[in-house]
């Protein structure tokens, strides 16, 4: 079947807070996105997935939203926006943007009214209970921030349900009213052009008929709320309707943050029959987190990971074969930078970016790219809990050290899973505040700006960001574009726990990628490669059998038989 337009190309995630600031404000603001479009341009991206821009009191920086119809002011105007489509429109850049539906802020109007009385007429747009006899919250559960997922309100005399912070209650969507508000506001922003939606949270909309407590399993007596409501059986009838009401017949792309959908269920939400075009689903960045995502509990990177994260992706690989399609990513905005995350402290960052983006460009799927990760950017590790800006490092933070934790193991929890890492302002220079502002950055720059920047990797040839430029045009043009793209996958090596390595292929050509993800040299069977020839290696002077440590290669092999009579049926 021929492919999508959004399954050909590259799709790059920018964090608007971070990006690029054009007024000194010491944030980024749309205008600043779009004067980076050319730049962006070169790195073969065919849509830009905004994490949200809408008016918002910025508790969990625009994950809470005062208005879904609005820009934030701090990011500029409508006519900013306005601008900014039709300035990626012209590079044939489609603007992707973030609907967050499982919840508002508690500044919102709907929140407002509906926190008034028990009658008003948004009473029930929000999910409301009674406390429990003794006055506690309705349910045990905890927020996926930290503390408990109820929050009491005087006015109303009950309590509220957040699945994330106090600021952030969630809708009821068994309140066809809410929902019709919802597609309103996403029909909206179709109307102003834009190529598709990134679906935030939105394994939550649907909670259990009754809400009941669960078994805890932190230190605090209280149970995640993921574990209590995530893909509650009727959540998909919901979807249905949204995807009826709002993404029919439209030409764009919708990728669900699901996490918890698992290749079981996946014929549901995404392929022929489902809902979505693509799904984020997590199991691949979650591999040290066996009991839920406790960051003092994760056992951090040891090389244990690597098999586990060959599995993953074999089986996410495979879940998609026949039906369905998966973006490839790495790191967004709530994951640490990869070169961490699935390597050691030691590896040199460069060489393990690169391995990465080896990885991330020559498996089935959709590649994302998160900003700065084309350039190897790494993890910050501050001082102080003040320090951190996000509140999932707070929550997380207190929950260790009311779990027992010293603050010493609190802090380098933090140091490796906070969401910050990802968030510090973008490297572009080797200027002041590495180009990203003229005033002073809400958070600051990472020290390695000078050495890892575009102005400094964009004339380096052996750079990570040259070698993403060179990737991404493999998977554009050539003889093994179109294999890249659409190729079949098999993993080759299953039982390697140092390589990963995996052939793709379509119509007699065939691609090999070979990965170490070890410091220690690899060989492996070059026979494998009979009659390959090198397309890209991450270090100079590739050798057929050998990796060295965090080397990556990718050869490419064609049948003139198989090639030829594919053409000759084709004319
Ligand atoms: C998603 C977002 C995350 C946000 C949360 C609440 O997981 O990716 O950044 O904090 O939803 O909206």
């Amino acid at each position: 079947m021929a492919l999508k337009w959004w399954q050909k190309t590259v799709v790059y995630q920018v964090y608007p807070k971070s990006f690029m600031d054009t007024t000194g404000s010491g944030q980024g603001d749309i205008r600043g996105i779009t004067e980076k479009l050319d730049y962006l341009k070169t790195l073969g991206v065919g849509a830009v997935w905004l994490t949200p821009v809408y008016r918002s009191p910025m508790v969990d920086n625009g994950y809470d939203i005062a208005d879904y119809k609005s820009i934030d002011p701090s990011y500029g105007t409508m006519k900013d926006m306005e601008n900014l489509i039709a300035e990626a429109k012209d590079r044939n850049i489609r603007i992707v943007m973030d609907l967050v539906y499982n919840h508002t802020s508690d500044q919102h109007a709907w929140f407002r009214e509906s926190r008034k009385s028990r009658d008003n007429a948004k009473s029930d747009w929000y999910i409301w209970r009674d406390a429990k006899e003794d006055g506690a919250p309705p349910t045990n559960w905890r927020s996926i921030f930290g503390g408990s997922a109820w929050t009491w309100c005087e006015e109303r005399q009950q309590y509220y349900l957040h699945t994330f912070a106090s600021q952030q209650p969630d809708l009821n969507w068994e309140n066809p009213q809410v929902r019709q508000a919802l597609y309103d506001a996403a029909n909206f922003w179709l109307e102003k052009g834009v190529g598709g939606f990134r679906i935030d949270a939105i394994v939550y909309i649907k909670k259990p008929k009754e809400l009941l407590d669960g078994v805890p399993d932190g230190g605090d007596d209280m149970v995640n709320i993921h574990t209590m409501t995530a893909n509650t059986p009727g959540i998909l009838d919901f979807l249905r309707e949204f995807k009826e009401k709002v993404f029919a017949g439209h030409d764009i792309f919708t990728v669900a943050e699901a996490n918890g959908v698992g290749p079981e269920d996946l014929k549901h939400w995404v392929g022929e029959n489902g809902i979505f075009d693509m799904l984020f689903e997590f199991s691949h960045t979650c591999l040290e987190f066996p009991e839920g995502e406790i960051w003092y509990k994760a056992e951090g990177y040891s090389p244990r990971l690597i098999p586990r994260l060959k599995a993953c992706l074999s089986a996410s690989q495979a879940a998609t074969a026949s039906d369905g399609w998966y973006p490839i990513f790495f790191e967004n905005h709530d994951q640490p930078r990869c070169v961490r995350h699935f390597f050691p402290d030691e590896a040199d960052p460069g060489a393990a970016a690169k391995a990465m983006a080896m990885t991330l460009f020559t498996l089935r799927g959709t590649p994302f790219v998160y900003q700065g990760q084309e350039l190897g950017m790494d993890n910050v590790a501050w001082d102080s809990i003040e320090d951190y800006d996000d509140i999932s490092s707070h929550g997380q933070y207190e929950l260790a050290i009311q779990s027992g934790c010293s603050p010493e193991k609190a802090i380098r929890a933090v140091h490796r899973y906070s969401r910050d890492n990802a968030r510090t302002p973008m490297q572009w220079d080797r200027g002041r505040q590495a180009g990203f502002t003229s005033g002073t950055p809400w958070l600051p720059v990472h020290e390695d700006y000078a050495m890892c920047c575009v102005e400094a990797e964009a004339q380096e040839e052996t750079s990570v960001l040259s070698f993403y430029r060179r990737l991404s045009h493999l998977r554009r043009e050539g003889n093994a574009a179109e294999v890249l793209q659409g190729g079949s996958y098999r993993e080759l090596l299953p039982e390697r726990e140092d390589i990963f390595a995996f052939c793709r292929k379509l119509r007699g050509r065939e691609t090999f990628t070979f990965v170490n993800f070890t410091g220690k040299t690899a060989d492996y069977d070059k026979e494998l490669l009979e009659g390959a020839e090198l397309l890209l290696g991450s270090m100079e002077n590739a050798c057929k059998g050998t990796l060295r440590p965090y080397e990556a290669v990718c050869y490419y092999r064609e049948s003139e038989t198989e090639v030829r009579s594919d053409e000759n049926c084709r004319q």
